[in-house]
C-alpha cells in the first residue's frame, strides 16, 4: 500500500477484499436462462459492455469487459475476464480489477486495453493492461500488470497519465480508455479525450508514450472530429498494411441511413505519424449498419489474423435481459482484411469446427410475398435459433427478397412475427427489420420504441445477393457479400420461433442454401 492508499479507507467489505467480493457476488447470482446465447462471449451474471484488454497471452485469447458484478445494470466498473482458445467457446475467470482504489473509487474502472511485454505472447512475458481509473478528480489512465494473466497488481506509481501530461484545454472530465501499443521498442497510448476550449466539445485522440511504461509523455492530436464530442473506445492495428483506426463517436449526427444508433463505432484507414502523433487517413465509415454494435477492440491471432469484437448492444435502450439478472454479450469475433479501401469482416473461422447438422438445398424458385402468400417458402430442416444460414439468391428479377428468421414454427406459418432481413430494388438497400421479433425494445431517451429498422445501400453485383446469418437465440448477425457489410442486433424472440421463411416480390432464384446448427458444447 502506498501512503496514499492508506489514507483512503474502503467501505466495510464484511473482511473481504473487494474482489474477493465481486466474485462471491457472481457466484451467488442465478440468471434467466431463456435468452442466454450458446456461442458468444456474455457475463456470467451481472453487468457487460466494452471489451477491455483483448489480447493473446500464453497461447490463450484474454477478453476482458466493462462489467458490474451486482446488478445486470451499468454501475461501478470492475473489469470481469472471459479466456478462450478458439474464439468460441469462453471460460469465465474471476474479475480482474475490482475498484479498490482511491484513485478509482468514485465510478471504477473504465475501459482499457492490454500489452504483452517481453517473452513472446505464447512463451513467458507479462501482461500489461491500462485503464482508466474515476475518482472525484476525473479520469486518469492507470496500469496493472499480471505473469499468469489470472491475477493482477495495481501499479504503485498509479495514476500515469493524468493532468500533468494533459496538454491545455482538456480536462480530466472526459479522458479515457487508454489503448496500449508498441512500436520499434516504444510504448504508445491513444486517449479519447475532448476539446474544452473550442465551445463545441470536439472529440478527440490524444497521443502518449513512453520508453519505460511509467514515465508518460505528450506526443499530439491523432483525430479530432468536430461531429462529435467523443470519441470512446479508440483502437489501432495493422490490417493490409495500413495503420486502422477505430473509435466509436458519440452522438453522431445522422446522415442518410448511417449513424442511426444513439452512439457509434467507426473506422479509417491511414497512417500515423508516430513522431507527430497525426493520423493521416480517409473519412470515417460506420462499422457496422446493424443496432448494436459498441467499442469494438482487436487482436492479433497466433496466425497473425486481426480479430475484432464489439460489445453487442447500444446504450440509451431497454435490454429485456435486465429481468433475467444479466444484460450485454459480446459480437461474434470476426477476421478482418482490407481489399482495396474496402473492409470486410468475417467471422472467425474457428466458428466452423462447430458445425453440426448440415441441411443443404439447391435451384429453388421463390416467389411469394405477404401479398401472395402460397409462394413462400419453407424448407425442412432449415430452422433453428442457434444456427448458421447461408444464403445465395439470385435477385436479378425479384423486386424484394426476403429471408424471415425467428418466425413460429412450422405448422403455425402465416403469423408476421419475425426478423426480416430484406434486399429492395427500389430502394437499393438491404434491410434488418426487428420491429416484430418478439419482445419490443425501447429506446431509453425518450420512451418510444426504438427505430426498429436499419438500411444499407447495396447493389448485388451480377443481381447476386451472398448472406451469411448467424442466430444465437437472440442474436442476429448478418455477413453479406463476403462480409463487406454487416448488420448486428439483438432480438427477443418468443419460445419457439424457430422458423425460417423465404420469400420474394417478383421471382427469385435460391442458387443454394445450407443450414448448420452452432453446437459448442
Ligand atoms: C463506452 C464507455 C467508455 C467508458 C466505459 C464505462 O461504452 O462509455 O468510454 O470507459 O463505457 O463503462
Amino acid at each position: 500500500m502506498t501512503p496514499r492508499d492508506m489514507r483512503f479507507r474502503p467501505a466495510y467489505t464484511g473482511g473481504m477484499t473487494k474482489l474477493e467480493k465481486a466474485n462471491r457476488a457472481i457466484e451467488a447470482a442465478t440468471v434467466d436462462p431463456v435468452y442466454r446465447h450458446r456461442y458468444h462471449a456474455m457475463p456470467p451474471a451481472g453487468w457487460m459492455n466494452d471489451p477491455n484488454g483483448l489480447c493473446r497471452f500464453k497461447g490463450e485469447y484474454h477478453l476482458f469487459y466493462q462489467h458490474n458484478p451486482y446488478a445486470p445494470r451499468w454501475g461501478k466498473m470492475h473489469w470481469g475476464h472471459s479466456v478462450s482458445r478458439d474464439f468460441v467457446r469462453w471460460e469465465d475467470w474471476p474479475i480482474a480489477l475490482a475498484p479498490d482504489k482511491r484513485y478509482e473509487s468514485f465510478l471504477g474502472c473504465f475501459s482499457g486495453s492490454a500489452l504483452v511485454v517481453g517473452g513472446g505472447a505464447s512463451g513467458g512475458g507479462e501482461l500489461k493492461l491500462m485503464y482508466t481509473a474515476v475518482s472525484a478528480f476525473g479520469q486518469r489512465q492507470c496500469a496493472a500488470a499480471s505473469t499468469d494473466g489470472r491475477t493482477f497488481v495495481k501499479d504503485d506509481a498509479n495514476p500515469l497519465i493524468g493532468a500533468r501530461q494533459l496538454p491545455r484545454g482538456r480536462s480530466l472530465l472526459n479522458f479515457r480508455d487508454p489503448k496500449l501499443f508498441e512500436r520499434e521498442g516504444i510504448f504508445y497510448c491513444l486517449v479519447a479525450s475532448s476539446n474544452s476550449l473550442n465551445r463545441s466539445s470536439e472529440g478527440e485522440l490524444l497521443l502518449f508514450r513512453s520508453d519505460n511504461f511509467r514515465d508518460w509523455e505528450y506526443v499530439g492530436v491523432t483525430y479530432s472530429c468536430p461531429e462529435s464530442p467523443m470519441l470512446e473506445c479508440p483502437d489501432l492495428s495493422i490490417v493490409g498494411g495500413a495503420d486502422l483506426l477505430l473509435f466509436s463517436p458519440t452522438e453522431l449526427p445522422r446522415r442518410g441511413d448511417e449513424f442511426q444508433n444513439y452512439h457509434s463505432a467507426v473506422c479509417s484507414h491511414g497512417e500515423l505519424d508516430l513522431s507527430s502523433g497525426r493520423f493521416a487517413g480517409g473519412p470515417y465509415r460506420e462499422l457496422d449498419s446493424g443496432f448494436d454494435f459498441y467499442a469494438p477492440q482487436t487482436l492479433v491471432a497466433e496466425d497473425g489474423r486481426v480479430v475484432m469484437i464489439a460489445w453487442m448492444q447500444m446504450w440509451k435502450r431497454s435490454m429485456p435481459t435486465e429481468a433475467h439478472g444479466w444484460a450485454g454479450a459480446m459480437t461474434l469475433p470476426r477476421e478482418l482484411s482490407l481489399v482495396g479501401d474496402r473492409l470486410f469482416q468475417k467471422p472467425v473461422r474457428e466458428i466452423e469446427s462447430y458445425r453440426r447438422d448440415r441441411v443443404a438445398y439447391g435451384g429453388f424458385v421463390v416467389e411469394g410475398s405477404r401479398r401472395s402468400p402460397a409462394g413462400e417458402l419453407r424448407l425442412p430442416g432449415v430452422e433453428g435459433s442457434s444456427i448458421e444460414l447461408l444464403v445465395e439468391a439470385d435477385v436479378s428479377r425479384s423486386e424484394r427478397f426476403e429471408l424471415r428468421v425467428f418466425c413460429p414454427a412450422k405448422g403455425l406459418e402465416g403469423s408476421e412475427r419475425g426478423a426480416v432481413i430484406a434486399w429492395d430494388r427500389a430502394t437499393h438497400r438491404l434491410s434488418f427489420d426487428r420491429g416484430a421479433a418478439g419482445e419490443p425494445i425501447f429506446d431509453l431517451l425518450d420512451g418510444r420504441k426504438s427505430g426498429a429498422v436499419r438500411y444499407r445501400a447495396l447493389d448485388p453485383e451480377g443481381g447476386i445477393l451472398r448472406l451469411r446469418v448467424f442466430l444465437d437465440v437472440s442474436s442476429v448477425e448478418v455477413f453479406a457479400q463476403g462480409g463487406e457489410i454487416t448488420m448486428t442486433g439483438n432480438v427477443y424472440p418468443r419460445p419457439g420461433d424457430v422458423g425460417v421463411e423465404f420469400a420474394s416480390e417478383g421471382p427469385a432464384m435460391l442458387r443454394s442454401v445450407e443450414k448448420y446448427d452452432i453446437e459448442p458444447s
